[in-house]
């Protein structure tokens, strides 16, 4: 694995000790992925209560698998593998695989990729989970940029068999191999996409079928409940694009479209300053505290 420039990387084969960035809906689904298939993982986030609440998601999570039979070994076995704290370097010093999964700020994800740089071994793959900031960028944050790569998992990630496996601009060939073959040990299915364009493959294509609909009913042309049975019932997909958005967090993608410029609609904004962000929040575009949940059928 001896890569021009000397880096010379962690082979997927010898990847044992991961640590998970963010202990958000992202991370602690991958924290849960990654401890299911075997690996000793660190959630670290920057709050005790961040770290407590996304532990707490993985042992519900893991209880409604093993009640379904749908893991191999008891919850106490795979919680056994996990580890939480909030000190970066206790969570990153010793690891040979990085899944960065903080929010999606750009400056954010730079400070703590130059943390990276001075608390993990030098061989140790650092791999992002941004939806949409490019890999390039982040990756000037750190000497080697051959060590970073996009590893994009989608929520929830227990559930979803995608991965997108990122090229930067600099990543090596090494990397993105170790990270696309780390994700099959996973059992997951992972693509590569070679080339670091905004959204990569999966959120260029569902981005406008997220906004559209918003516009629509910005513009009074349609309601929540409409649009979301318009997709799910002709186009068949699992979930209308507001059912998704609440599963995803309506702050997730507000933030994306700010960093890329875009326009947010109306509804998204007044949502966003509501802080009626979805699921997690207890409302959204449908109202969870009151069990309702997504009643477009
Ligand atoms: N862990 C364990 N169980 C879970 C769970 C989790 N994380 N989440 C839900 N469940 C359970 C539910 O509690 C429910 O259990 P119950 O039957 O005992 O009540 C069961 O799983 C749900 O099962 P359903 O039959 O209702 O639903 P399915 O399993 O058929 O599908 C789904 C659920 C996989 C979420 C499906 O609706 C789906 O694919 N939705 C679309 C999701 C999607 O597109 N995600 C990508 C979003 S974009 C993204 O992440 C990109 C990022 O960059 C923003």
């Amino acid at each position: 694995n001896s890569v021009p420039g000397g880096f010379v990387c962690m082979d997927a084969s010898e990847i044992e000790r991961v640590a998970v960035l963010g202990a958000g809906n992202m991370g602690h689904g991958i924290t849960e992925v990654v401890a299911i298939a075997g690996y000793d993982v660190t959630m670290r986030d920057v709050e005790e209560e961040f770290v407590d609440s996304g532990y707490e998601d993985i042992e519900w999570s893991l209880d409604k698998l093993d009640e379904k039979g749908r893991i191999d070994e008891s919850a106490d076995d795979v919680l056994d593998r996990i580890d939480i704290t909030t000190d970066l370097e206790t969570a990153v010093g010793d690891v040979d695989l990085v899944i960065e999964a903080a929010p999606e700020r750009m400056a954010l994800k730079q400070e703590i990729y130059g943390e990276l740089d001075d608390f993990t071994p030098d061989d140790a793959i650092l791999a992002s989970n941004t939806s949409s900031l490019s890999i390039t960028e982040i990756a000037t944050a750190v000497d080697d940029p051959e060590r970073v790569v996009g590893t994009h998992f989608f929520n929830p990630p227990v559930k979803m068999d995608l991965v997108e496996v990122i090229y930067g601009e600099r990543t090596s060939d090494e990397t993105a191999e170790a990270a696309h073959a780390f994700v099959e040990s996973l059992d997951k299915t992972p693509i590569y996409v070679r080339k670091d364009v905004q959204g990569f493959v999966v959120n260029s294509v569902l981005g406008p079928f997220m906004v559209e609909p918003a516009w629509m009913v910005s513009n009074s042309e349609a309601t929540i409940q409409e649009a979301d049975a318009a997709m799910v019932h002709q186009r068949g997909y699992p979930m209308g694009p507001f059912e998704l958005g609440d599963l995803t967090g309506i702050d997730i993608g507000y933030s994306v479209r700010e960093e890329a410029g875009i326009e947010n609609p109306p509804l998204i904004e007044e949502k966003v300053e509501a802080e009626e962000l979805g699921r997690k929040t207890g409302k959204g575009y449908y109202d969870y505290e009151e069990g309702e949940g997504a009643d477009y059928e």
